[in-house]
């Protein structure tokens, strides 16, 4: 790249790690991305393993001294600037009166075909239903307070935990979900809504025992069209938005297989677009410019790449993101168990290296 062309940085000084994370979510300057990764702590470490032998995944999301040691593990190992709470989008969903196992995916005991069934759920109390999320909240932010890693929460979207509850476990297409929604709408509507309630005060929790950013994860809803899209999910998510305790913690949406609903995903009033590798970074940052910012999106299986490769596919995605507000560099989807620990060490320090070099003009 020619000197030419490079950006003067913008006049702020080193930013610590909760305030380079707080300000792009907002869209204020910073010195260079944030990163971190979805999934981070899992089975591609063989430390995460090593604390997980013995136990049920469930087990171990309930356990607080395991669920701190795994979700703090991606920090030392791979260098990454955020810890997302360890946890499940299906941990709340037993204190409705769900049975959820997994094996090793969501499996729903008895999946949610009828309306009495829907009626039947409650909406939990989230300090009486699921205490230890909080307690390993409250434990991460004490643990945290020297570094100034900052602590993201999360919830499922309600499209994606209706989508298991209905199918009863994980599906390419969704069927029995996709028929509720044409055939019988009332259903998944109330399924939806009682969801919803459930989403907003487990997230509003989470914030007040210290998360200091929250993630809603919609995995399925890219299976919609945009006018199904626009119909199902963008009523919920902007529900929620507005539920938040925003001034607090600033949202950010991710929707999996979703290139065809940026716009919507946008309607949303979502802080943060987390955009998966199928979409167009440049494009979408020309298109949502300064009314939020983006998170992404590099393919996990691109950490498969050489450390050279990597580094120049973190430089470009920061490049193209420039013309949104923010940018805070992440995958596209979650590690996989089989993604390689170098390949993440090698992406936190592509982000690291992009404070020296400055990127272009956006
Ligand atoms: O990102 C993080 O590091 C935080 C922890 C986290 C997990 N799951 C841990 C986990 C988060 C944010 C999730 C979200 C989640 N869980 C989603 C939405 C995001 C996405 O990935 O699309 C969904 C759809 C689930 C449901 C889920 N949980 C599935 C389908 C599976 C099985 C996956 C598999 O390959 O076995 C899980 C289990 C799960 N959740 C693991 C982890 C680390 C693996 C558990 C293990 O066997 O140790």
């Amino acid at each position: 790249m020619s000197g030419a062309a490079q950006k003067a940085q913008p006049a702020v000084g080193r930013l610590d790690p909760t305030e380079r994370l707080l300000r792009s979510c907002r869209g204020q300057t910073v010195d260079r991305p944030p990163v971190w990764l979805m999934r981070q702590a899992g089975r591609y470490l063989p430390e995460y393993r090593k604390v997980r032998e013995g136990v049920s995944f469930l087990e171990m999301c309930r356990d607080v001294d395991r669920a701190v040691e795994v979700s703090l593990q991606p920090i030392r190992l791979v260098g990454s600037e955020a810890v997302i709470l360890f946890s499940d989008i299906f941990t709340p969903i037993p204190g409705m009166g769900i049975e959820v196992d997994f094996r090793p995916g969501p499996t729903i005991a008895e999946p949610i075909r009828s309306r009495e069934q829907v009626e039947k759920l409650r909406v939990p109390d989230p300090q009486e239903s699921t205490p230890f999320v909080f307690e390993i909240l409250r434990v991460l932010r004490k643990e945290l307070a020297d570094s100034r890693i900052p602590l993201l929460g999360f919830a499922g979207a309600p499209f994606t935990l209706a989508a298991y509850l209905v199918q009863g476990r994980g599906s390419k297409d969704f069927g029995e979900l996709k028929r509720m929604m044409y055939a019988a709408p009332s259903i998944l509507r109330a399924l939806q809504s009682t969801l919803t309630e459930m989403v907003v005060g487990y997230l509003n929790a989470q914030i007040a025992a210290g998360a200091q950013v929250v993630q809603l994860f919609d995995t399925w809803a890219g299976l919609l069209g945009p006018a199904e899209y626009r119909e199902w999910v963008l009523p919920v998510h902007a529900e929620i938005a507005a539920r938040l305790d925003r001034d607090r913690a600033p949202l950010i949406l991710y929707v999996n297989n979703g290139a065809h609903v940026v716009d919507e995903m946008l309607e949303s009033g979502a802080d943060v677009l987390s955009l998966d590798w199928r979409v167009d970074i440049a494009k979408a940052a020309r298109r949502v410019g300064d009314r939020a910012s983006l998170q992404g999106n590099l393919d996990p299986c691109a950490l498969a790449q050489s450390r050279e490769a990597i580094f120049a596919s973190v430089r470009q995605i920061a490049q193209a993101a420039r013309p949104a507000r923010g940018h805070i560099l992440n995958l596209g989807h979650g590690c996989l168990p089989d993604t390689p620990v170098e390949g993440v060490r090698a992406f936190t320090d592509a982000a690291r290296a992009l404070g020296g070099e400055g990127l272009d003009e956006a």
